[in-house]
């Protein structure tokens, strides 16, 4: 089972879980996904209206497991009253309440902070965040996580996707805000190359997407790492990479090389 992290103050969640960008896009059904997450300690799952029908498809695989997970999703449009409509839609799929709300990619981040804000009054909100995927808007990111107002925020870091190690790592951890990682595998492109050699029993896994995995993890301030897949068995790969021992410098020194 995932090692559960601080992702707020009185809020843990397991270090290792799932996002639904592509992967949950889809006509049919992701219950067997959901089921086997859920079964191996995948709590957290991430979503957005960006996603197409992702949210939709999310809501009806937890179905009635709803309260097993932490549900994180995000608005994202420039305006207020289609930010009140989508977050209805989300409010609809899981059960009335949404456990992180973030703001997408900074999207009208003030319009929809006080849209988020005004939810968590209500209760239907408990946790406030924020994501971008690109280092240009780190700046902004980081000015908005010394105004106070966010618990928590979503950026890519992997071996080859290292910039948040400059401001945005440091100042989670001195603000006490949690981190969550998207594209762990650079969106998979660090898994379609793999090295021809990669001592993997030296690193205490049994797979590359695991070394990765333990890579990010490592680092302990990031507080939850969401990779996406649309193959059920992978869940449970992934999920064993959030177990201890964690990768000490050198360890991590030869997965970034590697991965390099
Ligand atoms: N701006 C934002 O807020 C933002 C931007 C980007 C991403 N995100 C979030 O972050 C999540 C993760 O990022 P991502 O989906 O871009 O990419 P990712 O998680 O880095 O990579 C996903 C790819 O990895 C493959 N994969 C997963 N586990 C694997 C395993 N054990 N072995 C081999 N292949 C494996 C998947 O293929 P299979 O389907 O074949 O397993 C999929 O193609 C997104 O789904 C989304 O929720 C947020």
């Amino acid at each position: 089972m995932p090692e559960r992290r601080r992702l707020a103050p009185g809020v843990d969640v397991p270090c290792v879980g799932m996002g639904t960008w592509q992967t949950f896009d889809v006509d049919g059904s992701r219950a067997d996904i959901v089921d086997n997450a859920l079964r191996a300690g995948i709590e957290l799952f991430d979503s957005s209206p960006m996603y197409g029908r992702a949210e939709r498809v999310l809501g009806a695989a937890l179905a009635d497991r709803r309260n097993e997970a932490f549900v994180a999703t995000k608005i994202w449009t420039r305006s207020r009253k289609e930010g009140k409509a989508q977050a209805e839609h989300a409010l609809r799929q899981f059960g009335g309440r949404v456990d992180l709300y973030q703001v997408h990619n900074l999207v009208a981040t003030d319009v929809q902070l006080a849209l988020l804000e005004e939810l968590r009054e209500q209760g239907k909100v408990r946790l406030v965040g924020a994501t971008h995927y690109s280092p240009a808007s780190f700046g902004a990111l980081a000015q908005l996580m010394r105004s106070g107002r966010l618990d928590a925020v979503q950026v890519p870091y992997n071996p080859r996707e290292r910039e948040v190690e400059r401001e945005i790592l440091p100042l989670a951890e001195e603000l006490g805000i949690g981190v969550l990682v998207m594209r762990p595998f650079a969106q998979g492109s660090l898994l379609r190359r793999q090295p021809a050699v990669c001592d993997l029993g030296a690193l205490g896994v049994e797979t590359w997407a695991q070394a990765l995995l333990k890579w990010i993890l490592s680092d302990l301030r990031c507080t939850c790492a969401i990779p996406a897949t649309s193959k059920p068995g992978r869940a449970t790969e992934n999920a064993r990479a959030g177990e201890p021992p964690w990768l000490d410098s050198d360890q991590r020194a030869y997965v970034a090389r590697l991965a390099s």
